[in-house]
């Protein structure tokens, strides 16, 4: 099976890809968890969709989403919500409007995130369950992972260091494999 793994950050040192890197880690022999990223993603512009289409960036990201088995997404927080990179590239991954079903519709999706700060990301998760819906995908709800005090649990290029949490993302990473095998509601 494979899970397309996707940070919200730009960031060399981020905790958030620091995390995706040891999701990536843990995920049973049988899975691969493929890390794309959204650095070359521009921002959106409707001038651009109608001239030349959605730029190839972000068709390859579509491309692989929609064939993979299931998506996790690493959120950071940035004013309690959602950070302009991260929902500026589902926005464009979400045109045209006839290719949500193909990309979207019925997707397991997955959402952790970390913050130096003490809410865990757990605001910006909140605000991701809005896109989700509108999008028509599948979410786990079966577990929950927000990462606070980050710079306890990661060194200074964002590798986790902190055992502990990678046990949980293990457990995490496990329950989403096997909601993603359609074994669990
Ligand atoms: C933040 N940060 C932050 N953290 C948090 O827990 N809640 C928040 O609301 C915010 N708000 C916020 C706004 C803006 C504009 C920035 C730049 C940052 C701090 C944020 O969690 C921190 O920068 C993380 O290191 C970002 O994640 P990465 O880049 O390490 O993955």
């Amino acid at each position: 099976m494979t899970i397309i793994g996707i940070a919200g950050s730009l960031r060399k040192n981020s905790f958030n890809a620091g995390l995706l890197r040891a999701a990536a880690e843990v995920v049973s022999a049988d899975t691969r968890l493929e890390i794309l990223s959204i650095r070359d993603v521009p921002l959106y512009d409707g001038d651009v969709e109608e001239t030349t289409g959605v730029p190839a960036s972000v068709q390859q990201i579509k491309d692989r989403v929609a064939s993979a088995d299931g998506l996790l997404l690493v959120s950071p927080e940035y004013n309690n919500s959602i950070p302009g990179v991260f929902k500026n590239a589902i926005d464009w991954m979400s045109r045209p409007a006839m290719d949500i079903g193909r990309v979207f519709v019925g997707r397991p999706v997955a959402l952790i995130g970390a913050t130096p700060g003490m809410g865990g990301t757990l605001l910006a998760q909140a605000a991701w369950l809005p896109v989700f819906r509108t999008l028509q995908m599948r979410p786990w709800f079966g577990g929950r992972l927000s990462v606070s005090n980050a710079r306890q649990s990661f060194d200074a290029q964002g590798n986790l260091t902190d055992e502990k949490v990678r046990g949980r993302l293990k457990t995490f990473v496990s329950g989403f494999e096997v909601f993603i095998r359609g074994k669990q509601e």
